[in-house]
């Protein structure tokens, strides 16, 4: 049976981890070939064997906050496989030391801004120029539920930067949506990773604190991202672009949640 991405190239950034990590695998089964960028080497390079080798893979080294290594990113995909199709614009970071507005100090702030949010104007100013020329692609930003709704256990510069995310993949969409471009923001509720697990050994009442407000009552698995990130990179969401694309469990659209 034919692959729903073969024949397709995709750039992962923050494939060796996570949502990134089960969608370099998704993406690889479906018979895309995937360049993974990230700043994990040891695991980039392990994860290359996995996946089969290099017909299938390939890792490079990238800090998404650099356009230097950003720029070359997209030109290895470009210059290994000879396209550039899709592009999941996914690495991002949620430090502890962003929290309050009151707690949280500039350079906090700022660190947060260039990895969640400056990256994905890289990414997105890297990967277009081979579209365009293409005259096909399809861009996934990875957002937030946290870009449409607010806590009041904040991470005021995280909510902040998937805001941005948000809104620079919705411009983006509408702007290239009739050169045969797409661009859409992944909104994911939260996800059962190990930063989560963690949460749940330590302080079993905060964990289930959170999940009053998620109508299924559970995370998401990062398994279930991926399949939303195949559906928007494969050509079977062609008349979707500029989507606010939330996969959260029903959190955005409940009022009250059954117990
Ligand atoms: N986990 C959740 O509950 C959740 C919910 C909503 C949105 N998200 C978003 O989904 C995305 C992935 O989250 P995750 O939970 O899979 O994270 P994760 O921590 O499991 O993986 C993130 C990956 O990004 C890489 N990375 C970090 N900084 C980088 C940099 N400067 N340059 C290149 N790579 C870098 C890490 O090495 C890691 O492999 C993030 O943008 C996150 O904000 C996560």
């Amino acid at each position: 049976m034919a692959g729903r991405l073969d024949g397709k190239v995709a750039v992962v950034t923050g494939g060796c981890s996570g949502i990134g990590l089960a969608t370099v695998n998704r993406f690889v089964e479906e018979g895309a070939r995937v360049l993974i960028g990230d700043i994990d080497d040891q695991r980039g390079h392990e994860l290359v064997g996995q996946l089969g080798g290099a017909e299938f893979a390939a890792y490079a080294h990238v800090d998404v906050t650099s356009k230097e290594e950003v720029d070359a990113l997209f030109a290895t995909a470009k210059d290994t496989w000879g396209s550039v199709d899709i592009a999941f614009n996914n690495a991002g970071i949620s430090p502890p030391d962003d929290d309050s507005i009151l707690d949280t100090e500039l350079e906090a702030w700022r660190r947060v801004q260039e990895v969640n949010l400056t990256s994905v104007y890289l990414c997105c100013k890297a990967a277009l120029p081979y579209m365009l020329e293409q005259k096909s692609g399809s861009i996934i930003n990875t957002a937030s539920f946290v870009a449409v709704m607010g806590a009041a256990t904040s991470q005021i510069s995280y909510s902040a930067s998937k805001g941005g995310v948000l809104s620079m993949s919705r411009e983006l969409g509408v702007q290239f949506a009739r050169d045969g471009i797409r661009v859409n923001a992944l909104c994911p509720g939260p996800v059962n990773t190990p930063l989560l697990k963690e949460l749940f050994a330590k302080d079993a009442e905060r964990a289930a604190r959170r999940l009053v407000h998620v109508p299924m009552g559970r995370f998401a698995e990062p398994e279930e991202l991926a399949n939303a990130v195949l559906f928007l990179a494969s050509d079977e969401s062609s008349f979707i672009t500029a989507s606010t694309f939330l996969v959260d469990g029903g959190i955005s659209g409940a009022y009250v949640t059954p117990l």
